[in-house]
């Protein structure tokens, strides 16, 4: 933890700062008296968010490390807020000492102190960005030099979303940053909701992040919070546990019963992958539709392969269909490999698995 005892240029230390008062809820020491009444106004009626900030942030550790666990080495972290509580890179360095990491706010505040906290450490850098211009970080000579797009990353957009309002679309927000992401990256995303909070207790955190310098604060249903994940397969948060959403607290936990609490059920989280990208699937004509004329298909037998097989080759509407006759089928059965399996027929006779390959 590390003081905040100057006021740096650019910085309001008048009114509150969403990144300052969640400082203050980690019990840290990096924020000014505006954030300290503030969150007294909160804790007053909501004892909980400060377990819900410790439930959030360790989601979000346990999510670095999971993904490092899994050979992830380059990590973007949006929305990172103050430096103070063990950071993105000090968790994935546990596992992989050569991760790289870009953090990202749009807080003048926490830019400064994360300049001043990071300098010196290599592999990572602080930008000033707000996450409604995704161009801005995802083209920045800094982003570009510690991320290599065409590797596997980290995304890491935890607590962030709910500063964004319905009217500038987060959803679309986070689809570009996925989109840019290679494929086997991984996106984790927390965002607090109101589903099991008394409605009183809701307006007061509202009604003093309305007087922040990050106005809106917007808590989401749990099919609000889904719809990040669009597109993206969900890990099964826990072992045992179903592959969908669940509270800041059981992610990653070992005693689901242990790990729950009102605080963690304030924040919706999940860790999603980016699955490979799908080639488009041209539709699949049955035999019949195919009407083949046999006679005009050039057979080629392969050397292996059980039973040995026989693959033929049909062009239908410009689209090159490999056909494939099992050697002994009594019904002497034809079927029409996919896309995929096509892809792979190709691979196959690049490397020579087939015999007169000359095509
Ligand atoms: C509650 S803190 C979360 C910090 C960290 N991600 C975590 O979960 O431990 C939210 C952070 O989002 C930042 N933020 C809010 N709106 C933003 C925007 N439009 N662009 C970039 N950062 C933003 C705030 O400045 C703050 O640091």
């Amino acid at each position: 933890m590390s003081e905040m005892n100057r006021v740096p240029p650019g910085v309001d230390a008048s009114r509150p700062s969403p990144a300052r008062m969640y400082d203050r809820y980690l019990g840290g020491t990096a924020n000014f008296p505006s954030d300290r009444d503030a969150v007294d106004r909160i804790l007053e009626l909501v004892p909980e968010i400060r377990d819900a900030a410790w439930a959030n942030r360790g989601f979000l550790q346990r999510a670095v490390r999971w993904m490092a666990e899994r050979d992830i080495r380059q990590f973007i972290d949006l929305g990172a807020g103050l430096p103070t509580q063990r950071c993105t890179h000090e968790v994935a360095r546990e596992i992989r000492p050569d991760a790289r990491v870009v953090y990202t706010d749009s807080d003048p505040g926490v830019i400064a102190h994360g300049r001043e906290i990071l300098a010196g450490v290599p592999g990572t850098a602080v930008i000033e960005a707000d996450f409604r211009r995704p161009g801005d970080l995802l083209g920045h000579p800094e982003t570009r030099r510690l991320i290599d797009f065409a590797e596997p990353a980290g995304l890491l957009i935890v607590a962030l979303t709910q500063f964004i309002p319905d009217s500038d679309d987060p959803w679309a927000l986070v689809a570009r940053y996925v989109d840019a992401l290679a494929p086997g990256s991984y996106l984790a995303l927390s965002a607090p909701t109101a589903d099991h909070t008394v409605a009183r207790k809701v307006d007061r955190i509202v009604e003093v992040y309305a007087t922040s310098t990050i106005p809106s604060n917007t808590p989401r249903t749990r099919a609000e919070v889904g719809r990040f994940f669009a597109g993206l397969a969900i890990v099964p948060p826990y072992r045992g546990a179903a592959s969908e959403l669940t509270s800041a607290g059981l992610w990653g936990c070992e005693d689901p019963e242990a790990a729950e609490s009102d605080g963690s059920r304030l924040f919706y989280v999940a860790v999603a992958r980016k699955p490979k990208a799908e080639l488009a699937q041209p539709v699949k004509p049955t035999v019949e539709q195919l009407r083949i004329d046999t006679s005009t298909l050039a057979w080629r037998r392969s050397t292996d392969g059980p039973g040995g097989i026989e693959v033929a080759f049909a062009w239908i509407t410009s689209e090159e269909w490999v056909l494939l006759r099992l050697h002994g089928d009594p019904d002497g059965r034809v079927s029409v490999f996919s896309r995929f399996e096509w892809d792979c027929f190709l691979d196959g006779v690049r490397n020579g698995e087939f015999d007169g390959a000359a095509f």
